[in-house]
């Protein structure tokens, strides 16, 4: 079996791979072809939608199956102290993103406004705050993640934003593209209070044991398959505003390393480089970290649930890593 996929729609990057068959049958037809669906990855710069996956939620080990394409290791979360209630109970592969409990990740708040004058939903730094790649508070940081809805809010609700750092780098000017092509960033781990908002509020930051350290990581990522470059970033909350964000830049707040950043961030979330996705049940998503940010919104937690499966994995980050030992295990 062949998979067919097109351009996403609304969107000037992914692709839309249609499933004509059950999510039984498109997991073995996808370990028969193991170089198919992540060379519709790249083709597509680093995002694959895949509708009617349903099937996914009565065989949770089919996720981890099709995990498995995309990388030589899939992330254990109990290995990675994720909160245990957080975790898929029998699977520790699979990081429940959810308000039901046990599980109880809220989502984030409403951007202040809630929308724009013209009724759009507000996707753009700074107005829209929480863009980040996954765990880039690592060393080595994973390739990429699959993102399966089980329960979902209303339209409306609950998208999840995407922002292309290909053709965000591609559309920096070029003494922008020189200034960043070498510059390193901090990255730290979200509410350890080193983030902008706690270190504006003079939190005292936690005392930080040997494996969760924040880490430096290139600004513009070479992908490791393709030699494209892109943009490799976190707003606020994931980057170090104490020792950075940059290496080399006066830090913290007021710094020119934020106002780097600031200006980064805005232009990295430009319309033309963003996806918002209205989440139907059984949709699967699958992106690359290396190199898209991503951004969580809001939704009436109090009114509705949400179920959200994600798997994380890893084994291609680049030169940039080669022979590194994992900075969150400590022997
Ligand atoms: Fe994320």
């Amino acid at each position: 079996m062949s998979f067919d996929v097109t351009a996403l729609p609304d969107a000037t990057f992914g692709g839309l791979v249609t499933a004509p068959t059950s999510a039984a049958e498109i997991v073995s037809a996808a370990e028969a072809s193991p170089a198919a669906l992540p060379s519709l990855l790249v083709r597509f710069e680093g995002f694959l939608l895949i509708k009617g996956m349903d099937g996914l939620a009565d065989e949770p080990e089919l996720l981890l199956r099709l995990s498995r394409i995309f990388g030589t290791e899939v992330e254990s979360y109990h290995e990675t102290r994720m909160a245990r209630q957080n975790v898929h109970p029998e699977i520790p592969e699979i990081f429940m993103v959810s308000n039901i409990p046990p599980a109880d990740r809220m989502p984030p708040p409403q951007p202040n406004p809630p929308r724009n004058a013209d009724g759009s939903l507000p996707t753009q730094f700074p107005h829209r705050r929480g863009w980040h790649t996954d765990q880039s508070y690592r060393r080595p940081p994973p390739d990429a993640s699959l993102f399966f809805c089980v329960v979902a809010a209303p339209k409306g609700q609950a998208q999840t934003l995407y922002a292309n750092g290909i053709a965000a780098y591609e559309g920096l000017s070029p003494a922008m593209k020189n200034r960043v092509d070498s510059l390193i960033g901090i990255h730290a781990k979200p509410g350890v209070g080193r983030g902008e908002v706690a270190v504006r509020a003079g939190e005292a930051p936690m005392e930080l044991g040997p494996g969760d350290q924040p880490q430096r990581q290139p600004v513009v990522r070479i992908h490791p398959e393709t030699g494209t470059k892109s943009l490799y970033l976190c707003e606020a909350g994931q980057m170090d505003w104490i020792d950075g964000p940059f290496v080399g830049m006066e830090p913290g707040p007021d710094g020119e390393g934020a106002k780097l950043l600031y200006e980064l961030m805005s232009h990295y979330t430009k319309p033309e480089y963003v996806y918002a996705h209205e989440w139907d049940k059984g949709d699967l998503v699958i992106y690359d970290n290396r190199t898209l940010i991503h951004a969580a919104t809001w939704f009436d937690a109090e009114q509705h649930q949400r179920l959200m499966w994600r798997t994380t994995v890893s084994g291609n980050p680049g030169a940039e890593y080669a022979g590194e030992a994992k900075s969150w295990i400590v022997a």
